[in-house]
């Protein structure tokens, strides 16, 4: 049994998601609902995110993973992925501090060697920043791809064959997942997608094997903590059996 269902059996209270996971999706029919710009409706998408970590945080959430940019979105026009860009580099500059004062522990999976180097310190600034913190780990996926994670770990995994140091034996599950962007981060039990669509986009593949899943029609500049709330309420009448029969 796994141990948030051990300890709401002992404690008599519904189980709380040990890691909720987020398709942040939706900022530009927001953006065409309401008559302004993409580039606006990003902007507001990004305060939504304030939205989500309260959600995690009054919900007890230990790891909260955002997916803020895939390695798909590089496909969009240039001035889109600019004001993207544009966004990440104002919110590593100004909320940082203020995360850091709530306990939250920021954390990049993704390839960030694909990032502008003042990204990339920015991103390595936050990380040391907020390092200690442990009220809520704080994964956000840029330039995130999970077909990618995945051919990543197995070029890892080959090399390690390759200089004599790993048995192809010894391969295991185990040995996939310490080599994912994830290692050590305890596998999401609930994916939220807003906006109405209900596909994975490339999202943590390996790691939502066992996922409960919850898609919103609300759209991401809309997104509030009370519809995390609602999410994890959702997810508390779920039957998890893992394949197995009680
Ligand atoms: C999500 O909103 C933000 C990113 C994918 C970066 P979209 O920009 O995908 O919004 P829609 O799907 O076009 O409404
Ligand atoms: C998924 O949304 C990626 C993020 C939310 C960062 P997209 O809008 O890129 O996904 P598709 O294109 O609808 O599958
Ligand atoms: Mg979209």
């Amino acid at each position: 049994m796994r141990a948030e269902a051990a300890a709401s059996l002992e404690t008599g209270s519904p189980p709380v998601p040990t890691h909720v996971a987020i398709i942040m999706d939706g900022n530009g029919r927001w953006a065409t609902k309401n008559g302004v710009s993409r580039s606006k409706g990003h902007r507001k998408g990004a305060d939504a995110v304030k939205e989500a970590i309260h959600g995690a945080i009054d919900n007890g959430v230990s790891y909260l993973t955002l997916y803020a940019f895939s390695s798909e979105n590089w496909n969009r026009p240039p001035d889109e992925v600019r004001d993207l860009m544009g966004l990440l580099r104002m919110y590593l500059k100004r909320e940082i501090r203020t995360l850091s004062k709530e306990g939250v522990k920021l954390q990049v999976i993704g390839r960030r060697d694909t990032l502008s180097e003042d990204i990339q310190d920015l991103i390595k600034h936050a990380e040391t920043e907020t390092r200690h913190n442990t009220r809520l780990t704080l994964l956000v996926a840029l330039s995130y791809g999970a077909r990618e994670e995945i051919a990543e770990a197995c070029k890892a995994i080959a090399s390690r064959v390759a200089e004599g140091s790993l048995n192809v034996a010894d391969i295991s599950e185990r040995t996939v997942e310490e080599a994912l962007y994830t290692a050590s981060i305890p596998h999401p039990d609930l994916i939220i997608r807003t906006s109405g669509e209900k596909r994975l986009s490339n999202f943590l593949m390996w790691q939502a094997a066992y996922a409960e899943f919850s898609f919103l029609p609300v759209l991401w500049p809309d997104f509030t903590r009370q519809s995390f709330s609602d999410a994890v309420i959702d997810f508390q009448t779920r039957d998890r059996r893992y394949g197995a029969r009680p």
